[in-house]
């Protein structure tokens, strides 16, 4: 099996933002499970992009994929999950089907960047890149505890 490689430091922020990004994934699987009301799942989604994943995805266009350019092909798809993920998040038509894809391509968009995008990012970052992606970014501290409808806990 292929060792895993070690995340950095200045990427670990982003790693942590990523479990709750999966959480979410997982949250809605387990609402649609258990027949909760789409727009249960929804209201709920709709907090998790205002406060999480827009500045996510901000942060990573910013100070991450520049690393590797725009121009790069992995940055390139990349990029064009997050428009289409954003398009998804602000659906407010079909809202089932549009959750249905969120749960799986955000899930998969994930997996791509721990897996590929950032191993890639970690082979050609120089010590002053990392640097400033410390500087700019620190993790953005996740808690649903003031979220008082956990749906995916709810009978
Ligand atoms: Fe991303
Ligand atoms: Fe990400």
């Amino acid at each position: 099996m292929k060792k895993p490689i070690k995340r950095h430091e200045a990427l670990k922020p982003l790693s942590r933002e990523h479990h709750h990004g999966l959480l979410l994934c997982w949250k809605i699987r387990e609402g649609v499970k258990r027949n909760v009301e789409m727009q249960r799942i929804k209201e709920y989604i709709d907090w998790f992009e205002t406060k999480y994943l827009d500045p996510h995805f901000e942060a990573e266009e910013q100070y991450i994929f520049p690393v590797l350019g725009n121009e790069n092909a992995l940055v390139q798809r990349a990029l064009a999950e997050h428009r289409r993920l954003r398009r998804l998040f602000n659906q407010e038509e079909e809202v089932f089907k549009a959750i249905h894809a969120i749960e799986e391509e955000l899930d998969l968009h994930i997996r791509f960047e721990e897996r590929i995008l950032f191993n890639k990012i970690q082979e050609v970052a120089t010590p002053k890149e990392y640097a400033e992606i410390e500087e700019r970014h620190q993790s953005i501290k996740f808690s649903d505890d003031d979220w008082k409808d956990h749906f995916w806990n709810s009978n």
